[in-house]
């Protein structure tokens, strides 16, 4: 894998570590408020002496004491416990030993260090190499791990971990994020007790639909927004992921995080190498709050596509027609977003399939070709039309799969993902195609870049994926099937990373069946993704709630739909929490519920610079009050917009004075309601008054003005008064 560009690196990695290796046995890895500290033991191996705060003065470094905890314990030795990595040489032998070799320091550019540590099994001439990005602002540590074999046969990689942390701790307490369809992202706290806990995916492609690939570990007690230490960990891989935490015999921790082990044995040859993903971490003595903004901050700027652009407001037909439209009702409907204010019209599945005309989910899918009967004038008409109206014009794709009931089924049965001698085993109807085969993932790419080359001025795509990965076998990899779930990740990063050389910046929306892929392997590639399908505005509170703790609000689309009984101002309001999005028919709305909408969105354009690119203060959670309040702020702390909501409140139940956060207390600022339903007026009493910082911050402000009504909202600017 990658062998040229490895070549290069280890000659360069030779000559950088030469000068590095015998200036020091200690390894530091430090951002500007995180440090961790590695090692080199006596018997050459690397251990981890520190992770946590970064000390003031650097030199207090020396004075850590040694450690047991070896950086990346390598199994079949004498550590009894869950390795990082375990293997099997191509003589047999299941053991592993990794000695210090050398390592290198490097500044990648101005806030970016990397540190490489080469390790080497001194009886076999196999090599890992530990990689370590510190981003120096955002407090990030990126780690992956690239295992090279130069033994003259194959060997067997059975486990073969990301990064391994150790903890040492009083307690520990683990927040993880688990669901399901549409009721993705709870939020769950636990205690670790002694032995081992898994948090993990074998679902394939829509590995995240169960548990998210991200979590909290807090030390010592739990913490919540604002106090407590914490990692917030999260592994940028597309398929089946693990963190396994342990808690051993004198109550030390170690995480393992990586793609799940499971069924995923990888072979090597020789001259063979494998780079694992990164997993992505953040340390805070602060809270959760914190470890999120310094994530979003990291996502903005290294983890998400144009993490630093715009995005697009749009209107999208799903929960309007579902399946059912043409070409006639797709116009009506641009007309709609675009008297609505939307800049982009996003028409969902429904519009394939001539032979299997997609009617419904059980046929067509794979077949990419207009249906004629729906749409004679094709995409190319449609974006026209769009055009003549004033809004962009993007579409629904899920290039990765196949109905049984299609052509291109009848056309390639051996391109599927399906066992011998079993039935197949539907999702959604559909089955998933073989991308570990390249003229299938050439298809794919073609699928995708042959429409946008042929339909010039289409400027969206939704990438949908809707089934997991079930009685899985690839035709193509025949003997090799343990390669299947890691190469069919492989190859789905090679066709978009394809994709994104000949179309680097068009939005491309990730989903699957909701929030079944929400990780930063894939969102290099994204500009947003789906969270979930459940659009009722209460779930849906928890549900951004959830993902707020590790994506930022500009790649959370959220859009307006008709689940729920919420007020039109409820439903918007949620919306406005992330990438707002409009999937309702508008034509069935009041003037006064049209009218706020087009109010709210010239709204939303004003305050999404706060809430894209501002820095996020959770400041009461759904999951302690019967409210959530959240506010977004910009760098400078002279703007902010903070959001209010009622969730299902009792009859007189009293709530506190809300302190707000991250304001600047010497500076003035004025409250603002905005958002408000035509004709209405604020019932803050505070409204348009004009107070320091300090005083919010301390003192704070009343949100529940009058009598308390459940499924209430109210969004507040909060701007510097000079
Ligand atoms: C998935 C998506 C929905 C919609 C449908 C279309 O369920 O999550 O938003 O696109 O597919 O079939």
């Amino acid at each position: 894998m990658h062998r040229t560009i490895f070549f290069i690196y280890i000659i360069l990695f030779y000559s950088a570590a030469v000068v590095n290796a015998q200036a020091k046995d200690q390894i530091v890895i430090s951002t500007k408020h995180i440090s961790m500290v590695l090692t080199i033991g006596a018997n050459n191996r690397v251990y981890q002496s520190y992770l946590g705060a970064r000390f003031l003065n650097n030199a207090d470094n020396l004075l850590i004491p040694e450690s047991k905890h070896e950086a990346y314990i390598a199994g079949g030795m004498e550590d009894l416990l869950q390795p990082a990595i375990r293997l099997i040489h191509s003589d047999g032998n299941p053991s592993l030993e990794l000695k210090y070799v050398s390592h290198a320091e490097r500044k990648v550019d101005e806030n970016v260090s990397e540190t490489d540590i080469m390790l080497q099994d001194p009886k076999y001439p196999l090599r890992v190499i530990l990689h370590y990005q510190a981003f120096n602002n955002e407090d990030v540590i990126k780690s992956w791990t690239e295992i090279k074999n130069s033994e003259k046969g194959e060997i067997s990689l059975e486990n073969y971990a990301s990064s391994m942390l150790h903890f040492e701790a009083k307690d520990y307490w683990l927040t993880q994020f688990h669901g399901d369809w549409a009721s993705e992202m709870k939020m769950q706290e636990s205690k670790l007790t002694s032995g081992i806990k898994e948090i993990d995916s074998k679902l394939g492609t829509r590995a995240d639909m169960y548990q998210t690939p991200v979590f909290f570990l807090a030390l010592n007690k739990p913490a919540d927004e604002t106090n407590g230490e914490l990692i917030a960990g999260t592994l940028a891989w597309t398929g089946n992921f693990q963190f396994h935490f342990e808690v051993d015999e004198r109550n030390s921790l170690r995480v393992i995080s990586g793609i799940n082990p499971y069924a995923s044995a990888c072979k090597l040859k020789n001259d063979d190498s494998f780079v694992t993903p990164a997993f992505i971490f953040t340390y805070s003595t602060t809270g959760k709050g914190q470890a999120s903004r310094n994530l979003h901050n990291w996502a903005r700027n290294y983890g998400v596509l144009d993490g630093n652009k715009p995005r697009l407001t749009l209107l999208n037909n799903w929960e309007a027609t579902h399946v059912n439209f043409d070409e006639k009702t797709l116009v009506a409907l641009f007309d709609n977003a675009s008297r609505l204010g939307v800049d982009l019209f996003l028409l969902d599945d429904g519009w394939f399939g001539n032979k299997y005309p997609r009617n419904n989910d059980k046929e067509g899918l794979g077949d990419w070709q207009e249906n004629k009967l729906k749409l004679p004038g094709g995409i190319g008409y449609l974006i026209k039309q769009a055009e003549d109206k004033g809004i962009k014009f993007g579409i629904w794709l899920e290039p990765e799969m196949v109905n049984p009931k299609s052509e291109l089924y009848e056309q390639h049965p051996d391109w599927i993902l399906k066992l011998p001698n079993r039935d197949e085993n539907y999702q959604r109807n559909q089955l998933v195609l073989d991308l570990t085969n390249p003229k299938v993932a050439d298809y794919v790419y073609h699928t995708v870049v042959d429409m946008l080359t042929k339909n010039k001025g289409l400027a969206y795509i939704k990438w949908d994926c809707n089934r997991s990965m079930s009685n899985t076998w690839s035709p193509y990899l025949k003997n090799r099937q343990s390669a299947l779930y890691v190469d069919y990740t492989l190859s789905l990063y090679k066709i978009l990373e394809r994709i994104r050389q000949k179309y680097p910046h068009l939005p491309i929306m990730l989903c699957s069946g909701g929030g079944g892929r929400t990780d930063y392997g894939a969102l290099k590639y994204f500009t947003e993704f789906w969270p979930s399908d459940d659009t009722d505005p209460l779930e849906r509170l928890y549900i951004q709630w959830g993902y707020s703790n590790f994506f930022p609000a500009l790649t959370i689309s959220s859009h307006v739909t008709s689940w729920g009984k919420q007020s039109i101002k409820f439903r918007t309001d949620v919306a406005m929490l992330g990438k707002l999005g409009y999937d309702i028919k508008v034509n069935n709305m009041t003037d006064e519920e049209f009218q706020f909408s087009r109010q709210a969105i010239i709204n939303y354009k004003r305050l999404s610079n706060l809430i894209w690119f501002g820095d996020l203060y959770r400041i009461i959670s759904p999951y302690d009050e019967n409210r959530m309040v959240v506010m977004y702020i910009n760098q400078s702390k002279s703007k902010a917009v903070l959001f209010n909501f009622n969730l299902d409140t009792r009859y007189k139940e009293v709530f506190n004075k809300v302190r707000l956060q991250g304001l600047d207390s010497r500076k003035l600022y004025r409250i603002t309601e905005t958002n408000l339903m035509p004709g209405t007026k604020s019932a803050l009493t505070e409204n348009e008054h004009v107070f320091s910082g300090d005083y919010l911050m301390t003192m704070g402000l009343n949100l529940t003005p009058g009598k308390l009504k459940p499924l209430n909202s109210m969004v507040i600017e909060i701007n510097e008064e000079n």
